[in-house]
Order: C-alpha cells, then sequence, then structure tokens
C-alpha cells in the first residue's frame, strides 16, 4: 500500500522542520512518500521523498524550472505530474514530456487525473480520464508504462469534503486498470481518518493521495492504523 502526502503550498522551512519531526516517528508498514514544496525537500530526512512537480525540460536556460536531473541528484525518487491544481496552465505535450524526464532520470511520476463535477454530470468522466491517460497509453512504450504510478484524483473531491461513492470510484478504477493492467492505481480527493474505513473497502485501490490529511500528522497516523487493521 503506498500513500502519497501532498503538502501542496504548505509550510515554511522552519514549520516544516518541526513537521517533519512528527512525520518521522510515524509507523506505517507500506509505503510513504512525502511531497513537500521544492524548498523543503532539501531538508535531510530518511523519509521516502517526491516532488510536487517537475520541469518538462531538461536543464539549461529555463528559468525557475527544476528539472528531474536535479531532484534525482537529491535522492528524490517521485514526483507528482498533472495535478488538476497545475493542468491548467500545462499543455498535454509538456505534461509528456515531464513524465519523459523523470523516467529518463530512474523516478517514478505519480500522473493525477480526475474529472470535473460538469463531466460526471455529462457522463463523459471515462472519456475526460481516458484523454489524461493518453500520454501515458500512446505515448510510452509498454515497458516504461508500468513504472507511473495514477491517481484518480476527480477535482470536485479535492478539498471538499464531497467525495464519490465507493461505487464510482470502483468503476474509475477499473477503467483506469482496463487500459493499464500493470500499474499502481491510488486514489486521492478529501481522504481522511474517518471515511478511510469505508474508502479501503473498494477493491483494487493501491494507495492514496492526500492533501489537508498530510498537514496534521496525528490524524495522519489514525488514517494509516485504520487503513493496515
Ligand atoms: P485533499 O486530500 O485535501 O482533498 O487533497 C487531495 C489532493 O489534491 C492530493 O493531491
Amino acid at each position: 500500500m503506498i500513500v502519497a502526502l501532498n503538502n501542496k503550498s504548505n509550510f515554511t522551512r522552519d514549520e516544516y522542520v518541526e513537521y517533519l519531526k512528527e512525520i518521522e516517528e510515524i509507523t506505517f508498514k507500506g509505503k510513504l512518500i512525502l511531497c513537500p514544496t521544492y524548498l523543503n525537500l532539501t531538508v535531510k530526512t530518511d523519509v521516502i521523498l517526491g516532488a510536487q512537480d517537475v520541469s518538462p525540460y531538461e536543464d539549461g536556460s529555463h528559468t525557475g524550472e527544476i528539472s528531474a536531473r536535479q531532484l534525482s541528484a537529491l535522492g528524490i525518487k517521485y514526483s507528482i505530474v498533472g495535478h488538476s491544481e497545475r493542468r491548467l496552465s500545462e499543455t498535454e505535450e509538456e505534461l509528456f514530456n515531464e513524465i519523459r524526464r523523470l523516467l529518463e532520470n530512474n523516478m517514478t511520476p505519480i500522473l493525477c487525473v480526475g474529472e470535473r463535477k460538469a463531466d460526471r454530470e455529462k457522463g463523459s468522466t471515462k472519456a475526460v480520464i481516458g484523454n489524461q491517460l493518453a500520454s501515458v497509453t500512446n505515448y510510452l512504450m509498454e515497458n516504461e508504462r508500468s513504472n507511473v504510478i495514477i491517481a484518480y484524483e476527480p477535482v470536485w473531491a479535492i478539498g471538499t469534503g464531497e467525495i464519490p461513492t465507493n461505487e464510482q470510484i470502483k468503476e474509475v478504477i477499473d477503467f483506469i486498470k482496463s487500459k493499464l493492467p500493470n500499474n499502481k492505481v491510488l486514489y486521492g480527493g478529501s481522504a481522511n481518518e474517518e471515511n478511510i474505513d469505508t474508502l479501503k473497502e473498494i477493491e483494487g485501490i493501491d494507495g492514496y493521495l492526500v492533501g489537508g490529511l498530510s498537514l496534521k500528522p496525528d490524524k495522519l497516523q489514525i488514517f494509516l492504523d485504520k487503513l493496515s487493521e
């Protein structure tokens, strides 16, 4: 089981140092991947680290970008790509190049996909997600594809407390696995220590990507304990 923590744009360096002490105390038999802001990625820790984003470019004249090679040199093994909070400003081509750069540097992309509320109401959830998966299903070689983790994050469930039914989540997870049978698939969107008892009944989920919960180590520990029961 994988649980990835997306800190988003939270914690100053000093706040993060205090927070990290608590995260380092967490017990979990699965794999915990901490994705702090770029600034905080350089704080030394034994916790497995991931970035929240990566440049689509190699090193060079790209002001403000952080390359996969730079992240990899820090020992970082994962990076979220295509989060809905970023997809607004990223093209599909850039996204594909981000995935490429990560794989070239032996890092694992965590590709976020998910429908908006209006997509679900129109009945186009699978069509939207199918398109978002295209960079992996259409352009990566067979042997590269399974190195990508997919995170199903319905946009309307992120940070809202509103969450799909288990049946709705299972339908999408099954759809993703029908296209990518060898890939790990996570669920993200308002997952917390209260709804994990229900969520964990869904078959086929390989883990979770959590935002708000990642900021509260005590609640995170409850979540992980319940997940492991
Ligand atoms: P919340 O867990 O706060 O809904 O955020 C989910 C998310 O966006 C993780 O990437």
